[in-house]
């Protein structure tokens, strides 16, 4: 039996993610889905229908107000990040915010100022960390099982025809492949190498500003990091991380992987013994909904897994990046 009543969330901005966090939402025991709310409330009821919401908002602020919702999920364009975590903590809610949880290091600082001045729960939403395959690989790297790690090669990429007015490519929107995509491959980068000593990246860009593709070298003391975002050509979404006993190669899509396979010594594949087979609960939001649970039932004000200072050294690794590629929003 629980010993808390039932964790109430608000969630806002009902596009693409929400809806694939809310199915997720509904594995998890001891939480409930309060309130929805959308800049259209035609849209908000849709969604509420849809999921069994009690509650439909036609504006974000309204849903800060409510005081029955314990904790917001924020899942609008990255632009917005900042204004609506600030605008929900201030309201004293806990925050689950999307990644990346803000567009440079000055506004995660300004969220997590927020989250602390509030006394309130708040996390990037990154969902990877969580993931059970990530876990356990990095659970091999600490126990030594392929030795000193020292090469990383990672992309995220596929091929996408976006308009130029979505959130993929509209530079408002803070647009472009690094911050949406190649956040995980940096995750990586930093798990299992650190932050590095120094990066070397370039960028193509599409007309609107957006980085269509961005490759970065992260060089560290002990080795090197590959790592790599776009949407212009199709990709094995693998993570490859090599060290000097042996090898780990998270398949695709490797930021929501589902097993792994670990080599040991100098050697081919051979076959599937190699693989250790971790499927995940629902699409994998699950686990960070448990953690955000978990951590607000036990009054922590940030995860242990991944803390505000984890959400800092990312956003600072894509800052340096972007300065080294030219990459600017407008209102920066
Ligand atoms: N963890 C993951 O695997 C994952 C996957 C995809 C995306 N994401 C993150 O989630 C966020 C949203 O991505 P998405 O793919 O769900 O985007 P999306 O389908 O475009 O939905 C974003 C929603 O944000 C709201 N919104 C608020 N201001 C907006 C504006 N100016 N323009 C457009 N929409 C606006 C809209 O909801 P209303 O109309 O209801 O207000 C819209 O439906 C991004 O930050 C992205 O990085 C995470």
């Amino acid at each position: 039996m629980a010993n808390h009543s039932p964790l109430k969330w608000g969630i806002i901005g009902l596009g693409k993610i929400a809806h694939a966090f809310v199915k997720d939402l509904l594995l998890v025991e001891d939480v409930e889905i309060s309130a929805v709310a959308s800049r259209s409330i035609e849209k908000a009821k849709s969604f509420a229908n849809e999921y069994n919401a009690p509650k439909a908002y036609g504006s974000y602020t309204e849903l800060f107000q409510d005081s029955e919702v314990d904790v917001v999920y924020i899942a609008t364009p990255h632009d917005s990040h900042a204004n609506l975590s600030i605008e929900a903590l201030n309201a004293g809610k806990h925050v689950l915010c999307e990644k990346p949880l803000a567009v440079n290091e000055q506004q995660v600082q300004a969220i997590i100022d927020a989250a602390k001045a509030n006394g309130v729960f708040m996390m990037e939403a990154f969902w990877s960390r969580f993931n059970p395959t990530i876990l356990a690989v990095l659970e091999d790297i600490k126990s030594g099982k392929i030795g000193e790690v020292n090469y990383v090669n990672v992309d995220f990429t596929f091929y996408r025809e976006d308009d130029v007015n979505s959130r993929m490519l509209n530079m408002e929107l803070a647009g472009g492949s690094l911050l949406d995509m190649g956040v995980y491959p940096c995750f990586l980068a930093y798990m299992t190498m650190g932050i590095p000593d120094e990066i070397l990246a370039s960028a193509r860009f599409h007309e609107t500003g957006a980085d269509l593709q961005t490759s970065a070298i992260f060089k560290y003391k002990h080795g090197f990091a590959n790592v790599m975002s776009g949407f212009v050509s199709q990709s094995d979404m693998c993570a490859k991380i090599y060290g000097t006993k042996g090898r780990i190669l998270i398949p695709w899509i490797w930021h929501e992987a589902q097993g792994y396979y670990r080599i040991e010594g100098n050697k081919g594949m051979e076959n599937d013994k190699t693989f250790f087979d971790l499927p995940t609960k629902g699409k994998g939001f699950t686990y960070e909904i448990e953690e955000t649970k978990k951590c607000i039932q036990n009054g922590q004000l940030q995860s242990k897994l991944w803390s505000h200072q984890n959400s800092l050294d990312l956003i600072r690794i894509t800052d340096r990046i972007r300065k080294q590629t030219g990459l600017k929003y407008p209102f920066e």
